[in-house]
């Protein structure tokens, strides 16, 4: 089973920043999932909220800044004051930083209000640019932004991500084109994690927190667990 380390070291380190990537990776996990916003001058940059008030110490759109604007808020502080001077990463800098390492890249595009053609158009770019066809997973609640990866690079494995177990079903999937679904782990969902690996769908659970829900997802055959805490996950499941 997977371990794919949600933000980065959601737990430990300020979400989708550098120091969380690096946190992450010095456990034996398979998986860094991030979230990509776009900003007014075109870069997609790494950080969850489509505002940065929640992440940083400035105020307003992910949207509304340059690069070089957004560059100046500090990302780390807001967690915690030893993270002081924490950026917010371009998705360049990931993919770099990155490309050398053993670890799938759990891309989440959020939707965006405008110019959505040339925000999956950069991120593409990014990820042939540097050859990460075989390491990216576009994910998304989104499913049209899948559908343009489907039709452009069909190489690069798509995951649709939903809270809802019953729509996005086994031929809702199929119909769509996705290759795998990334659920909000709940009882209703569990339900179906058997249905789907039989049907060869790739199931990964998000949400996956507690040592009691990965033994279960374990126990249902998902691809894997996307969580807050890789360390935990990667002492109880890559201890022998
Ligand atoms: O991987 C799925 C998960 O990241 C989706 O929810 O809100 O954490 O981006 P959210
Ligand atoms: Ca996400």
């Amino acid at each position: 089973m997977e371990i794919i380390a949600h933000r980065g070291n959601k737990r430990y380190t300020p979400e989708n920043t550098m120091a969380s990537f690096y946190s992450a990776m010095t456990y034996p996990i398979d998986g860094i999932e991030l979230d990509v916003q776009f900003t007014k001058d075109g870069i997609p940059v790494v950080i969850h909220d489509d505002k940065i008030d929640r992440t940083t110490n400035g105020r307003g759109y992910v949207r509304s800044f340059s690069f070089q604007e957004i560059r100046q808020f500090d990302a780390g502080t807001w967690f915690h004051e030893r993270f002081r001077g924490e950026k917010i990463p371009s998705l360049k800098e990931v993919f770099q930083w990155a490309s050398d390492k053993q670890v799938s890249l759990h891309v989440e595009l959020k939707k965006q209000k405008r110019n959505s053609t040339e925000y999956l158009t950069q991120c593409l770019k990014l990820i042939t640019n540097l050859h990460l066809e075989d390491r990216v997973i576009i994910s998304t609640f989104y499913f049209p932004y899948l559908k343009f990866f489907k039709e452009r690079q069909p190489k690069i494995e798509t995951a649709l991500i939903t809270k809802n177990p019953i729509l996005r079903s086994y031929h809702y999937l199929n119909h769509i084109g996705a290759d795998a679904i990334h659920i909000r782990n709940t009882y209703h969902a569990t339900q179906f994690y058997k249905y789907w690996s039989m049907k060869g769908i790739p199931v990964r659970p998000y949400n996956v927190h507690k040592i009691k829900d990965a033994l279960k997802c374990q126990r249902l055959d998902v691809q894997g667990i996307i969580t807050n805490d890789p360390k935990q996950m990667a002492d109880i499941f890559r201890s022998e």
